[in-house]
């Protein structure tokens, strides 16, 4: 790089531009998510869950991360306390249902007494299914009264029927002011499972919007290089053109 750069000084700058602002949006990203509560438990645990029909076979299959956001009156600190808690995989029993239209998940947690119910619906019509239902209820030592939320209007986790759902970026469900959900790392398949594997996966918008930022980068760059590349040859042609005329 220094040898194409040496000849002019600009095209150095503008390259090291580049590298710093590259350098600069993963520090930005890497402060962002540092900069939480000292109560944020971290990324939560991935967990795999199946439901398995009457019959036998595999119909609905899940994997994802789950972090409860639950805002209650804390009997310990005698106030109303937002508290975050991940679903620990190894200490959550699943189970669940699968009809031809609808299926759910049904997760509960050994430690601490929550229940947590997923529902799909399948549109036959546009071979469309979405997460439209969820449902918590928890009774935590720590809450002076239980707390139970359920949003039935949900439209969120979009896939085709044959296909699976998924999301690496976090996502928020809200079931009330006080209770939320976030997701991490989210691929799930509902409807439509054959085998004990997901189908090709439908990737989420914020996934697509996360990866373009490297790509315009990437593309930048490449365009950068051409361009030092060009005006190189150029001078080079120029310099043996010089010593042809003497
Ligand atoms: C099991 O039941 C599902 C519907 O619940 C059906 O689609 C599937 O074909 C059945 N599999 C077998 C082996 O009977
Ligand atoms: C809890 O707080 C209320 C006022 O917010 C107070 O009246 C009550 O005595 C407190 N209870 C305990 C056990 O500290
Ligand atoms: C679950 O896994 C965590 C670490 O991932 C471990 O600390 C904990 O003891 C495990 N709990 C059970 C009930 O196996
Ligand atoms: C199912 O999809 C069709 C076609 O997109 C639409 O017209 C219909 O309203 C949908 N049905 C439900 C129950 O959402
Ligand atoms: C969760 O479900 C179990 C079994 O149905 C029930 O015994 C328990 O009371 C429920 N817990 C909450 C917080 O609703
Ligand atoms: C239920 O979820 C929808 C979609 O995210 C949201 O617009 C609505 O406010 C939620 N309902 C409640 C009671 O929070
Ligand atoms: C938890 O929910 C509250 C609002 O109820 C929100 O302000 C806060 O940012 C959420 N925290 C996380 C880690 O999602």
């Amino acid at each position: 790089m220094t040898q194409i750069c040496g000849v002019q000084s600009w095209c150095l700058g503008v390259v090291l531009q580049v590298i710093l602002a590259a350098l600069l949006h993963r520090g930005f990203a890497a402060a962002q998510t540092t900069a939480a509560s000292h109560k944020d438990p971290g990324r939560p645990e991935k967990g795999n869950y199946v439901v398995t029909s009457s019959n036998g076979t595999e119909c609905l299959l899940a994997s994802m991360g789950l972090q409860l956001n639950i805002t209650f009156n804390s009997v310990s600190e005698n106030k109303t306390v937002p508290v975050i808690m991940n679903l620990q995989p190894n200490a959550t029993k699943h189970s669940g249902s699968c009809g031809s239209d609808t299926a759910s998940l049904r997760l509960s947690t050994d430690t601490e007494n929550t229940n947590l119910t997923f529902v799909f619906t399948l549109n036959a019509t546009s071979t469309k299914y979405h997460l439209s239902e969820v449902s918590l209820s928890a009774a935590w030592k720590d809450m002076k009264e239980p707390v139970s939320a359920v949003n039935s209007s949900l439209d969120s986790l979009r896939g085709t029927l044959g296909y699976s759902y998924m999301c690496r970026e976090q996502q928020t469900l809200i079931l009330a002011q006080d209770v939320s959900i976030n997701t991490f790392d989210v691929q799930v398949q509902p409807f439509g499972v054959t085998g004990e594997q997901f189908g090709a996966a439908e990737e989420c918008k914020l996934d697509e919007d996360d990866m373009l930022i490297p790509i315009i980068v990437g593309a930048a760059l490449a365009g950068l290089v051409l361009i030092v590349l060009l005006a190189y040859l150029i001078g080079r042609k120029r310099s043996h053109a010089g010593y042809q005329t003497i």
